[in-house]
């Protein structure tokens, strides 16, 4: 199994894509720190799974550096050592410059950008102390493309992916690797949370039209990122570091038509 004596941590995994990753990782033969706010939806979720004997769920907030040290000295008792940090959860709001208000851009940076600072700033140090490891950002494509009425979560997306490579050039001698993954649309919660949200009445519409922006012409399935957090946190990919991998179907292939969305 492609993750046998890894453990890995996934922040924001009662969502689509963290729970796509626990559930790859657990198959791939991980053990698997499963991390939520909210950890009934966690918990629920995490029941039953294939592997299940090898999950941990642990409620965290991302924003609250005591309790992350508090969720480190716990799994520091518990023997349960930390190889591979997924940063993962993640809040967006929508809309340009000028629909942003200043406790939009605090919360979404807040949890983006000051979360991944606080839970890599508390796991790195034993990473390093044991030898090594993994940190695997989820960045969006909104990283690499200026996407229409996302300005603050594009700012927090673009501060990962730098956020990444500056760990992997200042960590590479302690055998710390660090990759972001750059996803167009994916069907999880995040996106039916943010339509019902921004779009109340027009979810069917802007639905299609999420799907149609990627050529291929649906959204990407959360197992399809999974796969590949599944390399990117295995020794397959020990050469890799520093990298920005889209995941797009075919977005950022050049010269086509891409549809409002
Ligand atoms: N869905 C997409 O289209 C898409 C595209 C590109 C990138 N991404 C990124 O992928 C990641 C996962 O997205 P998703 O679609 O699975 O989202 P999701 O909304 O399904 O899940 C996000 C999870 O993060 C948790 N969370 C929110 N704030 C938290 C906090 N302060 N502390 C801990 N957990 C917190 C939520 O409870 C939720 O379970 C995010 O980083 C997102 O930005 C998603």
């Amino acid at each position: 199994m492609r993750l046998n004596g890894k453990t890995c941590l996934v922040t924001g995994a009662a969502g689509g894509i963290g729970m796509a990753m626990v559930e790859a990782f657990l198959r791939e033969g991980a053990v698997v720190v499963a991390s939520d706010l909210d950890t009934a939806l966690l918990s629920e979720r995490c029941a039953g799974l294939p592997g299940g004997e090898r999950v941990l769920v642990r409620r965290l907030d991302v924003t609250d550096p005591k309790g992350i040290a508090a969720l480190d000295a716990s799994l520091a008792d518990a023997g349960v050592q930390v190889n591979v940090l997924v940063n993962n959860a993640a809040a967006i709001t929508i809309g340009k410059l000028l629909d942003a208000s200043l406790e939009d851009l605090r919360l979404v940076l807040g949890v983006n950008v000051e979360g991944l600072f606080n839970v890599t700033k508390a796991f790195l140090p034993g990473m390093i102390g044991r030898g090594g490891g993994t940190v695997l950002n989820m960045a969006s494509l909104a990283s690499v493309r200026a996407m229409r009425e996302r300005f603050v979560y594009s700012a927090s997306k673009a501060a990962i992916a730098m956020m990444t490579r500056s760990i992997a050039v200042d960590y590479v001698a302690d055998g710390i690797r660090a990759n972001c993954i750059c996803p167009a649309r994916v069907h999880t919660p995040f996106i039916e949370n943010y339509l019902a949200r921004y779009y109340p009445g027009e979810e069917k519409e802007r639905f299609e039209a999420l799907s149609r922006y990627q050529p291929v012409g649906r959204m990407i399935r959360p197992d399809e990122v999974a796969a590949m957090a599944v390399y990117l946190c295995s020794d397959e990919s020990a050469m890799v570091t520093g990298g920005s991998f889209v995941i797009d179907g075919g977005v950022m292939a050049g010269d086509q038509p891409l549809p409002e969305g």
